[in-house]
């Protein structure tokens, strides 16, 4: 946890908006996961969802851990790679790649995971033509229904993601995989959700996943080296019960060893948790810009929007906040966003103490999915991000300027 006055000292060091992480906690976080399921498994590794937090420090500090990387795109390959995880170490997990993309893939010869076969016969012929094999697992969707935001479950069966299992669809992937050059299948994927309290779901899906492994061996002879339970533990953001990694492992692996029992290997188990490893360990401050009553509610104008932390008006997430320095004195609030929609209120009908121009409110557990969501719309620069290990704050990433909003931009010589 880092200290509120250290937090005050930020905003005033870096400005606002200001994303701020706890790097040792990150650390802490991570090592708790990897341990709950290694000790219970020992051929387990953990791939951090990139998607959730990509700011390279951050990675660099996982790497370091020697923790793996689950990418979506060249993008987060390229960062990845950039900031030392090893390239057998990261699996790229989209459902729509370039051409691009999967030569990127190649080149830097990390795991491919298809969600169809189309994909498949695009990778597989490039592969080919530069005469290498690529280690390739399909996504599978195990048709289950997570209790989760309806955006973020993924492991439906009218989900884009993943091939079905029913009518064989995903067993003929393999076979059609088997047959062709450049390509080798040595895993099986799955993911079901994402912010996931309940274990019900992960249970049913990893028991889906195991059978279907059993079936691959028999029906076809392949021996996994990998089985790839995907990411979606939750994290509480006002005191819900949710699972720790301890009785994450406890629930799922159960369904995972039974399975073991009727392959003739033991392949590795792969998690990607991506919010749990970084969300708690992250705040947004903010700075009060004015301040309005109304006859009908108060509001507290401040200096973020959705375009810095989109969760609140893309999911009615809610986001616990403080105010830096203040306590007591409470009244009830919006806390409104500077973007010009009438959606962006990062805080609905809020306790918080009464504020002032100037003050800082702290919003928590913005480490997934805050700064690697954030736009530039309205024309707001991106904020910057400070990495804080032992009590002591780093910019890790400066702030983008108004010259930078431009930068990239061209007016046809005939305007000029
Ligand atoms: N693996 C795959 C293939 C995924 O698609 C995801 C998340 C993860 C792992 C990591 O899931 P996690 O452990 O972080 O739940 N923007 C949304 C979350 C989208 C998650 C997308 N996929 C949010 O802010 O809630």
């Amino acid at each position: 946890m880092i200290e509120d006055t250290l937090l005050v000292q930020l905003a005033k060091d870096y400005g606002t908006p200001l994303y701020v992480y706890d790097g040792d906690e990150v650390v802490a976080r991570y090592n708790s996961f990897l341990k709950a399921f290694k000790s219970r498994y020992k051929k387990t590794k953990v791939m951090y969802a990139v998607k959730a937090n990509s700011s390279l420090a951050l990675l660099r500090l996982l790497a370091k851990q020697g923790c793996g990387a689950d990418v979506v795109s060249g993008g987060e390959l390229f960062i990845a790679r950039k900031a030392g995880i090893k390239s057998e170490d990261i699996i790229f997990t989209s459902s729509s790649k370039t051409v691009q993309e999967l030569e990127l893939a190649l080149e830097e010869d990390v795991i491919v995971t298809h969600g169809n076969v189309s994909e498949l016969l695009t990778f597989s012929s490039i592969a080919e033509e530069r005469g290498k094999t690529a280690r390739i697992c399909f996504r599978v969707n195990p048709d289950v229904s997570s209790k989760t935001h309806p955006k973020i479950a993924t492991g439906l069966k009218n989900s884009k993601f993943g091939l079905h299992l029913e009518g064989d669809i995903a067993l003929k992937a393999y076979e059609k995989a088997l047959e062709l050059n450049g390509v080798k299948p040595i895993g099986v994927h799955a993911h079901i959700g994402s912010q996931i309290h309940e274990s019900q779901a992960f249970e049913e899906a990893v028991s889906k996943l195991m059978d279907f492994a059993v079936m691959l061996k028999k029906e076809l002879g392949v021996e996994l080296d990998f089985i790839d339970l995907g990411g979606g533990l939750g994290i509480s953001h006002q005191g819900e019960k949710t699972l720790t990694p301890k009785e994450f492992a406890e629930a799922i692996l159960p369904n995972f060893l039974n399975g073991l029992e009727d392959l003739s290997n033991e392949p590795y188990l792969y998690l990607e948790p991506g919010r749990y490893i970084v969300g708690p360990a992250g705040v947004l401050l903010t700075k009060v810009n004015s301040v309005k009553k109304t006859p009908y509610k108060n509001f507290v104008n401040v200096d973020a929007g959705f375009n810095t932390l989109a969760r609140p008006t893309l999911y009615d997430a809610y986001h616990h906040m403080t105010v830096l320095g203040k306590s007591g004195n409470e009244e009830l609030v919006d806390v409104a966003g500077n973007v010009c929609e009438s959606g962006d209120i990062l805080g609905r009908d809020r306790s918080l103490p009464k504020t002032s121009v100037g003050d800082i409110i702290s919003i928590k557990d913005c480490g997934a999915y805050g700064f690697a969501m954030a736009s530039e719309y309205n024309s707001q620069p991106l904020p910057c991000e400070v990495l804080v290990r032992g009590g002591i704050g780093e910019l890790i990433r400066t702030r983008r300027s108004y010259s930078d909003l431009i930068a990239e931009q061209r007016i046809p010589e005939d305007l000029k």
